[in-house]
């Protein structure tokens, strides 16, 4: 196990109906509220209104940023950083998914400096303050209620780039299971895929004797596996809805499952360059990808891919071996994600050739990606044909 800090700041507060707290959570912090959101599911839900009484309830200023789109664009984070400005906001409240969250994170970095906030996504300044944010939270995926990460598209660029930091932390995080019943079920697809993802990218590590985070690792990878279709088949069973949230805050909050581990985080990558030319979601991105980076990989260890198959596939060894092992693993990652009804292959959104290889340069924009083994554009190259 190597060194490691660890802090996270987030509180969670977990449980059908929390938000009848949201009033007293955001009072702390002044009166002038930025409510950020989609388009439009919380109005249909009845949640903004809930959330509209709790902001009163407090007496607050309300200045609302709507239609914040799935991969948020840079133009929309902008216009939230010139109503900080403008209004002299105080606090940011997210209520939404991922993608909600992270517009919210950009705009609380963006309204405490001076520059570009896209130098952040660029890697040519590093976040140093932030506005506090808060979420509720509408989705089980992304786990951006319990970090400090944001991912933005600059859609006129054709680029999706992340950055993380301690400043832009959610100061809370409501989580109602309830509030993810409305999901559909493509979206529920998305996220299971998603949350499964954020464990892979850190359990597929060289770092060896983490007994723990292994089992950290597989336990929520069985959890999702156990929940998801009860959840798609009753999107309304409360038990499903809140394991799978659990599931996906503690899969990346922070990298408290990994802490002491090389992380891998190429999929990722690869997934962002996708989606930063086609604009398909990110947990369907993952499907199409992660399995081909699996076959691409498992070569570097296969005893991990082996003990992936046996103990959270529940794959017996029998006189297999590590690599039939191995594979059997990965062929049944991809059956679960095909049962659920997860795409394969880039073909299902009509992705052909034409921009692989800008999608492969971008890639490995900042040097090769990956640390399971390190991928440079013709190894990107090769995991998007594969995929096509
Ligand atoms: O816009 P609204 O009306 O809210 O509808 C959304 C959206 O259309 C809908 N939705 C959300 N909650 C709902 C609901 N519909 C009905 N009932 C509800 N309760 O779902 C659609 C997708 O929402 P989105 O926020 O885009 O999904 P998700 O949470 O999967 O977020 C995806 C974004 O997060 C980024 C992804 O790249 C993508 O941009 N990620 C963020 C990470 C992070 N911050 O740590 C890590 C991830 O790996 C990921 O990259
Ligand atoms: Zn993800």
């Amino acid at each position: 196990m190597q060194a490691f800090t660890y802090q996270n700041p987030t509180k969670i507060v977990f449980g059908k109906g929390t938000v009848a707290q949201l009033g007293g959570l955001i009072e702390p912090f002044g009166k002038t509220v930025l409510l950020v959101y989609g388009s439009g599911s919380i109005k249909r839900t009845g949640l903004y209104d809930e959330v509209k009484n709790q902001l009163e309830s407090i007496g607050a200023t309300v200045v609302e940023l709507s239609g914040i789109e799935p991969n948020p664009r840079l133009s929309t984070v902008n216009r939230g950083i010139g109503l900080c400005r403008s209004e002299g906001v105080d606090f940011i409240l997210a209520v939404g998914g991922g993608s909600v969250l992270d517009a919210s994170k950009a705009i609380a970095a963006g309204a405490r400096y001076d520059g570009d906030v896209w130098d952040f996504f660029m890697h040519k300044a590093k976040i140093g303050d932030a506005l506090p944010m808060g979420a509720v939270l509408t989705l089980s995926a992304t786990g951006s209620e319990m970090n400090g990460n944001a991912v933005v598209s600059n859609w006129e660029a054709k680029q999706k780039r992340s950055f993380g930091s301690i400043h832009t932390y959610p100061r809370f995080s409501i989580l109602d299971p309830t509030l993810t019943f409305s999901v559909p079920r493509d979206q529920t697809v998305n996220g299971v895929v998603d949350i499964m993802s954020h464990v892979f990218e850190q359990y597929f590590s060289l770092t060896t004797d983490v007994p723990l985070q292994e089992r950290l690792c597989e336990s929520i990878l069985q959890t999702v596996i156990e929940n998801a279709e009860i959840a798609l088949e009753n999107p309304e069973n409360y038990e499903a809805r809140a394991n799978l949230m659990l599931c996906g805050t503690l899969a990346l909050n922070g990298g408290l499952i990994s802490v002491g581990m090389t992380n891998d985080w190429a999929s990722h990558g690869i997934e962002h360059e996708i989606s930063a030319i086609y604009d398909i979601p990110h947990g369907a991105g993952l499907s199409i990808v992660f399995p081909n980076w699996m076959k691409y990989v498992y070569n570097e260890r296969i005893d991990r891919f082996a003990q992936y198959a046996e103990r959270v596939w529940g794959i017996e060894r029998g006189a297999k071996s590590d690599e039939e092992m191995a594979l059997a693993g990965i062929s049944a990652t991809r059956a679960f994600f095909t049962r659920i009804g997860a795409p394969a292959t880039l073909s299902f959104y009509d992705i052909g050739e034409e921009h692989l290889d800008v999608m492969a340069r971008e890639a490995v924009l900042f040097g090769p990606i990956g640390n399971f083994k390190k991928l440079n554009r013709d190894d990107v190259k090769e995991i998007l044909v594969m995929a096509l």
